[in-house]
């Protein structure tokens, strides 16, 4: 049987403009991100700062927009004073979150460079477990005030007579997590991130500032957390961040596409949540969202995952190798992320490279993408200008965890400058293809199919390695037509596919 879908797309029904820093990803002190994945000195590739450049080749072809630093479980044992200053006298200390040793020979200021390098904004965060509104204020004068006071002029001694004007924030890291280094209850969390939001704006007005939302929407606290948070300090934030990792432990694929449908449920709670705290103080303002941990996790989830004995220095941790199945529910969880782009406005793909990341290295050797990686690089290139408000009718399949979902999940961008149509569609359907009729209603005259591309294995378990890195890689979808405002096309079953329409 082959299955029909039907969208229409109205230039009139928008959402909202696409915010490009929903194409974030992260960078932790954990394991080989940072030492052995954006810095190695030494490696064939690495610039005069020990930066790898096939890593930074591969960032910048992935096209991601911001890059979330320091942590994560480790932010929360963090002092940024140990990752300043001359290399050689920079202490090396024992890291609680990771049971690793750090030796501090990439801080702050290489975070910097590398993200100049690199094109991508920066998302920092302040430690709020074993530290607070003190140093808090400390850091950000040493980041953002151009010189004349002890911490700034510390910067300038350090080689960065500019200041770096760091304007996104996170108040801690997943402060309800019992495995937080200094967790907290959501009223000590709340008036914490409330006190800290206060100093850091009395420095710098114009930061945006994040506080902690649940790690997951498992937590027991879930919600209630949110609420008691945001309750302490409304006034002074601008984004709720939120976590997810998706799991298939079931091996069950119905089940984890469901993972995607659990999401939109989390966005549209945490939503609901945030507009009730605004409902009680009668307030216009609405929280946004940073969904500042994302992506498919749960291979790499051993215990010998998680710690290695003896202290070593970047051992291997959360080496998640992402199989075909595994870049499927990213993508339409990325679809997902930006069809929210009302309210979404920051999200960040945990993390980059190595650990759970869709950039893969070997320490002295080649860096190679993972599946993962294709549908995140379709998403930013074509993802540029507004969303639009799609009307999907699709066949539906049945899931233990949300009922009968969508076999189809669709995301249309217009790029009103350009005027270019972008079409993102995910076919869950694992037995049928699907044949896609979509009506662009006032979306160009005359549009020609530019790109038409889809990802697609018969083996969901289908991995990129070393000795095959473009096993799962895109390839043309040769299916797409447009007539005036109809546009069709054939999609496999289990298949990402990406199109593009220009006049
Ligand atoms: O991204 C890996 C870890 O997952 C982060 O350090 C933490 O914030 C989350 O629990």
């Amino acid at each position: 049987m082959t299955l029909t879908a039907k969208i229409v797309a109205d230039r009139d029904f928008i959402v909202a403009p696409l915010d490009r820093r929903v194409f974030g990803t992260f960078v932790e002190h954990l394991g080989r991100c940072v030492y052995g994945g954006i810095y190695e000195p030494g490696h064939a590739t690495a610039d005069e700062h020990g930066f790898r450049g096939d890593v930074l080749a591969l960032t910048k072809e992935l096209g991601v927009t911001v890059v979330r630093y320091p942590g994560g479980n480790f932010l929360s044992g963090y002092d940024w004073e140990d990752g300043v200053g001359p290399k050689e006298d920079r202490p090396v200390r024992l890291d609680l979150a990771w049971a690793s040793t750090e030796t501090n020979q990439f801080g702050t200021n290489e975070f910097m460079v590398w993200a100049n390098k690199a094109g991508v904004e920066p998302m920092f965060a302040v430690n709020l477990g074993t530290r607070g509104p003190a140093e808090a204020r400390d850091f950000l004068e040493y980041c953002n005030h151009p010189g004349g006071t002890k911490f700034s002029d510390l910067r300038k001694s350090h080689g960065f007579p500019e200041p770096h004007n760091i304007k996104f924030w996170c108040l801690g890291n997943e402060m309800d997590g019992p495995w937080q280094t200094c967790a907290k209850t959501a009223k000590e969390y709340g008036a914490l991130a409330r006190e800290t939001a206060k100093v850091m704006r009395w420095i710098s007005p114009d930061l945006e500032l994040a506080a902690c939302g649940s790690s997951q929407r498992a937590m027991p606290t879930y919600a209630k957390w949110e609420y008691e948070v945001l309750d302490e300090c409304f006034e002074q934030v601008d984004f709720i961040s939120l976590h997810a990792y998706f799991r298939n432990d079931g091996n069950d694929i119905a089940e984890f596409f469901g993972e995607i449908d659990n999401l939109k449920v989390y966005i549209d709670e945490i939503i609901a949540v945030s507009d009730a705290v605004a409902a009680k103080r009668r307030s216009k303002k609405r929280i946004m969202l940073s969904f500042d941990e994302w992506n498919v996790w749960y291979k790499a989830h051993r215990p010998e995952d998680l710690k290695k004995p003896g202290w070593p220095e970047a051992p291997p941790l959360l080496e998640e190798l992402y199989n075909f199945e595994d870049a499927l529910v990213v993508g339409g969880a990325l679809l997902t992320l930006m069809n929210r782009a009302d309210r979404v406005k920051a999200a960040c793909l945990a993390q980059l490279v190595n650990v759970i990341g869709p950039i893969f290295t070997e320490t002295g050797g080649p860096a190679w993408r993972q599946t993962i990686f294709h549908p995140i690089a379709d998403c930013t290139r074509n993802g540029h200008g507004e969303i639009l408000k799609l009307k999907v009718d699709s066949t539906t399949f049945t899931t233990k965890a949300h009922g009968e979902v969508p076999h189809l999940i669709a995301c249309g961008v217009f790029n009103p400058e350009t005027g270019q149509v972008s079409l993102f569609a995910l076919n869950r359907s694992t037995e049928e293809t699907m044949e896609l009729d979509v009506d662009l209603r006032g979306l160009g005259e005359a549009l020609k199919v530019g790109e038409s591309q889809e990802l697609y294995d018969p083996n969901l378990k289908a991995i990129n390695s070393k000795a095959a890195p473009d096993a799962v890689s895109p390839k043309p979808n040769g299916t797409a037509r447009i007539s005036g405002s109809r546009f069709t096309a054939t999609l496999k079953p289990q298949s990402w596919n990406v199109f593009t329409l220009m006049a």
